[in-house]
């Protein structure tokens, strides 16, 4: 069995949008630009990713754009995250015309799922963008529309707008998990996928609750963090530009946590939120 036919995907609806199947695990592209990016992106797709994560603001989708033509990997069978930033926000001509830019710049005709990267609630715009966003949907520019760093509040705005987020992208590690926030997506219906789930600067080594279980089934920390995120039900996007790193990363499918396992991750979780609070941060 290859790693490709090993990855699992999840299943997105929530308004205009009805059974898109995403690949749980995705590859982070931030920071990467450039051929750097290029390159770990190709890499990544001969490993056996389907699924990329890029954005607006990591200026690194022309680079991305530029490996899916360099791939053999097929366009049909990537994946394909994007996410676009505050000035696009309002109605359908400026939204429509954020979606073109982000084509444009990936070379592609249809986007997987295009996100809002930040509520930004100072312009008050997001519940209007939202919207366009599933309109977009039916127009076929996007396959499924979503949410990053939009907390319960946000979340409640789009509901009382009759608007249902098929995902909400926001940070999830061991020490950072948002558990309440976590279950506020899982009863709207809105799946989580876990940015900086490996926990980008913190050293996973230290914490017996991803030791213990990774000496015992023989793989490492970084791979019993992200198959916590997959047994939980969550996309996780790692980023990493090392061939090693990647393959560990996508390689969580062919093994099991115990329930005492993800207890005893869940339970790393400091309370702390995570690095930059939506209500104040955005871009
Ligand atoms: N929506 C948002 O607002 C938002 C915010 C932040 C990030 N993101 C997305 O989420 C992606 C991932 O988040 P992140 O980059 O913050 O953090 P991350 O993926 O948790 O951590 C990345 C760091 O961990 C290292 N690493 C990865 N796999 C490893 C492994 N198996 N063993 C040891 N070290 C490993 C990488 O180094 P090497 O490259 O050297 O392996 C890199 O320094 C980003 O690239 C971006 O696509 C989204």
């Amino acid at each position: 069995m290859t790693l490709a036919e090993r990855t699992q995907s999840l299943s997105l609806s929530g308004t205009h949008v009805d059974g898109v199947a995403i690949p749980q695990i995705g590859l982070g592209t931030w920071p990467m630009v450039g051929q750097e990016c290029t390159d770990a992106v190709v890499q990544a797709l001969s490993i056996g990713y389907r699924h990329v994560d890029t954005a607006e603001n990591y200026r690194n989708e022309d680079a991305v754009g530029e490996a899916l033509r360099r791939t053999e990997v097929p366009r049909d069978q990537i994946f394909l995250t994007t996410k676009f930033n505050r000035e696009h926000h309002g109605p359908l001509a400026a939204v429509r015309a954020a979606v073109e830019q982000r084509l444009s710049l990936l070379g592609v005709n249809e986007i997987d799922l295009m996100l809002i990267h930040w509520p930004n609630p100072d312009q008050g715009k997001y519940v209007e963008t939202a919207g366009a966003l599933a309109e977009l949907v039916q127009a076929g520019l996007i396959r499924a529309w979503g949410v990053s760093n939009f907390t319960a509040e946000h979340l409640a705005d789009l509901r009382k707008a009759g608007l249902q987020a098929p995902i909400n992208q926001i940070q999830v590690d061991p020490l950072a998990s948002q558990p309440r926030l976590r279950a506020v997506n899982a009863e709207a219906g809105t799946l989580t996928a876990a940015y900086s789930p490996v926990g980008r600067d913190v050293d996973l080594n230290e914490y017996e609750a991803l030791t213990a279980p990774a000496a015992r089934l023989g793989v490492t920390a970084h791979q019993v963090a992200l198959r916590w995120h997959v047994q939980s039900g969550r996309v996780a996007v790692p980023k990493s530009a090392n061939a090693g790193r990647q393959e560990a990363n996508l390689d969580v499918f062919g093994f099991e946590l115990t329930d005492e396992d993800m207890t005893g991750i869940d339970a790393l979780d400091t309370g702390a939120g995570p690095r930059l609070d939506p209500n104040d941060f955005g871009h």
